[in-house]
């Protein structure tokens, strides 16, 4: 029994079943960057689980980055403002840049990241997200790839938290609403 199982009210996705899928998006991603300049850019925190399992199915040579941005306060809801908390380590400009993410929601974040980074002339830049919520979606931004389609519900685990916490749950739940006084 995991400490967290009281919290969650379905398993949406099993380890076995994300870790089917994301090796089925490393081969996609594999033959649509053949010969280009790929650099994997991780979205802090939410993306930390994803993005360490999708590289290892990216049969190429590749760079990883990272960046944090913040439009959350401790609800369930976007705020709508971004904030960058940490920039990319590397110069981007001639790169073939894939934005790793753990969940596209309202677009705020992506929407405003891709912005920012288009400014910095890469040679491309696409977006790769484990979940997609496209119910909720506020921006005009659409990802080039996804593991899985989801309801409008909030979900946890595999690196996506509720306040901080549910991380490190092998697979993704949704969270019973009393947890957050939904
Ligand atoms: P967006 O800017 O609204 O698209 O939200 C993107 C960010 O919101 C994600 O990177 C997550 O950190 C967070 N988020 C959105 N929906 C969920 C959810 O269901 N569970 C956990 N985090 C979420
Ligand atoms: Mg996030």
């Amino acid at each position: 029994m995991s400490y967290a199982e009281k919290d969650i009210l379905k398993v949406l996705f099993t380890q076995k079943e994300i870790e089917a899928r994301v090796a089925q998006m490393g081969a996609q991603i594999t033959r649509d960057y053949q010969g280009k300049n790929l650099v994997l850019v991780g979205i802090l925190r939410g993306a930390y689980i994803f993005m360490a399992d999708l590289t290892r199915h990216i049969d190429l040579p590749c760079q990883v980055d990272f960046m944090s941005a913040s439009s959350y306060g401790k609800g369930t809801t976007s705020s709508g403002q971004v904030r960058i908390i940490k920039d990319l380590s590397e110069p981007v400009d001639g790169k073939d840049l894939l934005l790793v993410e753990d969940i596209l929601d309202s677009g705020n974040t992506l929407y405003y990241l891709r912005d920012m980074l288009s400014a910095r002339k890469p040679a491309s830049i696409s977006i790769c997200t484990l979940l997609d919520k496209p119910e909720r979606r506020k921006k005009d931004i659409k990802a080039d790839y996804y593991g899985f389609q989801i309801p409008d519900a909030f979900v946890v685990g595999y690196g996506l938290d509720y306040a901080e916490g549910y991380r490190n749950l092998p697979y993704i739940g949704i969270v019973k609403p009393e947890v957050y006084g939904g």
